[in-house]
């Protein structure tokens, strides 16, 4: 991940619509996992993304784009225990979904990214290689985050994972094809 995500035109020409929205830059009024805002998360879990996706020949648009809206949601996190329903973890996708479709058209690809980006805490399978790239990505951004201050022992343990994480994915991919084909959506 050499380059910086602004200086990658050809992400920025992808998300640079949304990124002119007030609901998407509103995002970076709320903390997230302490130490960063909304709105650095999810261009971190968006352009991570991509990057994978690029690399994987996946659909780049989509990912840059649902990674991008994954937590479109309008809480702050102190306040996730007031959300209902099934508790933050499960209704925050569907929130940021709900939200999502507001904003922009959204195809079945990114429907599922936004929506089973919380894979682990809920139960519900990932329907495309682009889905498990984001819930990964969404996890890596969440420990790196936790990480900034830490002891060096998390932060070597994260970039231990990420390593598994980007092998497992890599070997997964290249020895079978088990998900849907989504680059033409
Ligand atoms: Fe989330
Ligand atoms: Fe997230």
């Amino acid at each position: 991940m050499s380059k910086f995500w602004q200086d990658d035109f050809e992400y920025v020409a992808l998300i640079e619509d949304l990124l002119e929205l007030e609901e998407v830059r509103s995002l970076e009024k709320f903390k997230h996992h302490k130490v960063t805002n909304r709105l650095a998360h999810s261009i971190s879990v968006s352009y991570y993304s991509y990057c994978l996706a690029k690399r994987f020949k996946l659909n780049t648009r989509a990912i840059a784009r649902a990674g991008l809206l994954h937590d479109l949601f309008f809480y702050e996190s102190e306040d996730k225990h007031e959300v209902g329903g099934n508790g933050h973890n499960w209704e925050h996708p569907r929130i940021a979904l709900e939200n999502a479709k507001k904003l922009t058209e959204l195809s079945d690809l990114e429907c599922d990214i936004i929506e089973k980006h919380m894979f682990g805490a809920t139960k519900e399978l990932p329907k495309y290689k682009e889905s498990w790239i984001v819930t990964l990505m969404d996890k890596r951004a969440a420990i790196t985050e936790l990480a900034v201050g830490g002891h060096s022992i998390v932060k070597s343990a994260v970039s231990r994972y990420q390593e598994v994480m980007y092998n497992s994915f890599a070997t997964a991919y290249l020895a079978h094809e088990p998900f849907e084909q989504t680059i033409d959506k």
